[in-house]
């Protein structure tokens, strides 16, 4: 099995080597091969996805990716703005299906600045769509005809869009607790209105999971009011990303939060939830435990290996009940003595 580690920028390349230490600890045989993507890659070969970086994701097994963004890059034209590597790779691959699960490890119930009464019990997964939206609508700036300047972004979906994505939202429901919230913006947005038409005629072929639907604006409140009243969110690209970093506050740090983008094949683009945290790169300080953990989901979902990621999962919350904390938990370990942490625990 061959995977292909795609470090990026910023705190990407520490994450993702601590998260190698722990898939190369486990003996499974894997295979590496590493490529630049992001502004790194930019800086090196002028595109922020080179062909040999996509040939590379195409050929492997499973691509284990960490964080792309580089505030040196700001200022480019948009298509070579090192975010344009992450979207172009959703795109190219057709990863639609993006699982980002938010579950509270019971030894961090004091590290969350939500109260522990609160948080308790939090164990959610939010289904992004990840190949649609407003993300990949038409966008430009422009001047309009009295000189002043104007951008925009295209949001719409089309309904086979919206139903696949449903069905993983089904499915995912199905397997879970059973109930699925649909989040939209329904009273103002088309592209909504659509998605909530759409969700509510799947719903019609999973009679056994309980539907349910919310407004984008309360499903923000709700989610650290009572997050525990979510079992799985399905929900768009623009309102998924947003949602689910608000998420990774109820379970303590946006350092903790995987992430899976699949496909219809299972081929699957793993990562942190994060971005390449420019503000701590370098210093050792990033939580390595996202990609740790979407090493494991990465193992249990593109390469048939569900022992290996149970043990992966075990051995962190281990660590974490042994009092394990990088900066972010509260703690001073560095990434590197966090994932030493975690090794001594497998
Ligand atoms: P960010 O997620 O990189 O950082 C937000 C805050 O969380 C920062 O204070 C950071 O220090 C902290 N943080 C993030 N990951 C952490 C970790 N593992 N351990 C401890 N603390 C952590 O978001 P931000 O600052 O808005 O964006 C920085 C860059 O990342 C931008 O260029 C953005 O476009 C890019 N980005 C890339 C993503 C990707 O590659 N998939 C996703 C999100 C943002
Ligand atoms: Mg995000």
């Amino acid at each position: 099995m061959l995977v292909a580690l795609l470090p990026g920028d910023g705190i990407g390349p520490e994450i993702i080597a601590e998260a190698r230490r722990v898939l190369e600890a486990l003996d499974l045989g894997l295979g590496f091969e590493e490529a630049p993507v992001g502004g790194s890659a930019y800086k090196a070969q002028g595109h922020p996805l080179p062909p040999r970086t996509l040939d590379l994701a195409r050929r492997a097994d499973a691509i284990l990716f960490g964080a792309v963004g580089d505030p040196d890059c700001d200022r480019l034209e948009r298509h070579l703005r090192p975010e344009q590597a992450i979207l172009g790779l959703r795109k190219e691959l057709g990863l639609f299906a993006n699982l980002r699960p938010a579950r509270l490890f019971d030894e961090l119930l004091d590290a969350s600045a939500l109260r522990p009464e609160v948080i308790r019990g939090t164990d959610l997964v939010i289904v992004r769509e990840l190949n649609g939206d407003v993300y990949f609508g038409e966008k430009a700036m422009r001047t309009t005809a009295d000189g002043l300047r104007e951008g925009y972004d295209v949001m719409s979906y089309n309904e086979a869009e919206v139903r696949r994505i449903a069905r993983v939202g089904f499915e995912t429901a199905r397997a879970r607790g059973g109930r699925l919230c649909s989040v939209d913006k329904a009273n103002v947005l088309e592209t909504s209105q659509l998605w909530r038409d759409v969700v509510t005629e799947v719903a019609a072929e999973y009679p056994d999971v309980a539907l349910s639907h919310m407004l984008v604006d309360s499903a923000a409140m709700q989610l650290v009011r009572d997050p525990r009243q979510f079992d799985v969110i399905v929900t768009g690209n623009l309102f998924g990303d947003i949602l689910s970093d608000q998420a990774s506050m109820c379970v303590g740090s946006i350092g903790l939060l995987p992430s899976a983008a699949l496909n219809d094949a299972q081929k699957g683009l793993y990562e942190p939830i994060h971005g390449s945290a420019p503000d701590i790169a370098g210093q050792g300080k990033a939580n390595p435990l996202a990609t740790i953990l979407s090493a494991a989901m990465m193992l249990r979902y593109s390469l048939a290996m569900p022992e290996p990621a149970d043990r992966i999962e075990a051995a962190v919350a281990k660590a974490l009940a042994g009092g394990a904390r990088t900066a972010d938990l509260g703690g001073t370990l560095t990434a590197a003595r966090m994932t030493d942490a975690v090794l001594a625990a497998l």
